[in-house]
Parts: structure tokens; C-alpha cells; sequence
């Protein structure tokens, strides 16, 4: 798979997550999310990111995707720090699937049109490999402890 196959993966991933963790009671389903969210925002960011960077035409977009990853990041800190019941954590829960969804759509809508024309096939499936390996070891990480 290239670089852009394994992104949109994740990305469909993050939305199915998203979708279970809206309907969801409780912080098991947002923990899963978050740290997709973490695990797929560090590989981007240092594998996908920083090729399009080298394109000075996706410089742009990759400056607006590092600042909604920092956003993102926000609203998972502030939601840490709450109770996962009433309408504060409902509607703080929908506002991250708000700016997730539209990140994701952008990258997609966005990016992928600038990688395509700055990556050619090979590149894209080396970076497709190095990403995934990215996205392994930060998972791996961010496993949580075992109970009790
Ligand atoms: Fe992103
Ligand atoms: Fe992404």
C-alpha cells in the first residue's frame, strides 16, 4: 500500500470511531479513538508531513494540518480531564468530531492532490511503509496498562 492507501485506512478507522464513540457510554470507546488519534497524527506528521513539506505548493496545507492536529489535541486534553456524562462532555465530544471529520476531509480533498503530484509511486510506497512502521510503534506506546 502507498502512503496515501494507508492514510485513508486510518482515517476511515478514525470516523467508524468517532461514529462509536458518540453513541457510547463511558470513556472506553474515546480512549481507543484517542490514541488512533495520537498514534495516526505522529506517524503523519513525521513521515507524510514532512515529504509534502519538501513540495513548497503543499507548504501551506501541511502549516493548517500541524495546527489542527494542536487543536485536536486540545478539546482530547479537555476532554481527558472530564467526566464522560452530561451535556459538557456531549457537546465537547461533538465538537472534536466536528474538526476531525473536516481534517479528514481536507487532508483527503487537499493533500492528496498535492502528494500525488510531488510523490511518484515508488516514493509513495516507501513512505507507505515507513508510516506504517511509525504508526506500529506509536500504538505500542501508547498501549494503555492492564486493569486492576
Ligand atoms: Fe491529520
Ligand atoms: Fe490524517
Amino acid at each position: 500500500m502507498n502512503i496515501l492507501e494507508r492514510i485513508k485506512k486510518d482515517h476511515d478507522t478514525l470516523r467508524s470511531l468517532l461514529d462509536k464513540a458518540e453513541e457510547a457510554e463511558g470513556k472506553e470507546v474515546f480512549e481507543e479513538l484517542q490514541r488512533e488519534l495520537w498514534a495516526h497524527a505522529k506517524a503523519e506528521e513525521t513521515i507524510f508531513y514532512a515529504a509534502l513539506a519538501q513540495a513548497k505548493t503543499a507548504k501551506m496545507e501541511t502549516v493548517e494540518g500541524l495546527n489542527e492536529h494542536h487543536m485536536i489535541n486540545t478539546l482530547l486534553d479537555e476532554l481527558n480531564a472530564m467526566p464522560a456524562e452530561g451535556i459538557a462532555w456531549k457537546a465537547k465530544l461533538q465538537v472534536l468530531g466536528e474538526l476531525v471529520r473536516h481534517h479528514l476531509d481536507e487532508e483527503e480533498e487537499e493533500m492528496f492532490e498535492d502528494a500525488e503530484k510531488a510523490l511518484d509511486d515508488k516514493r509513495s510506497t516507501e513512505l507507505g511503509a515507513l508510516y506504517a512502521d511509525r504508526k506500529k510503534h506509536a500504538m505500542a506506546a501508547l498501549e494503555p496498562l492492564p486493569k486492576g
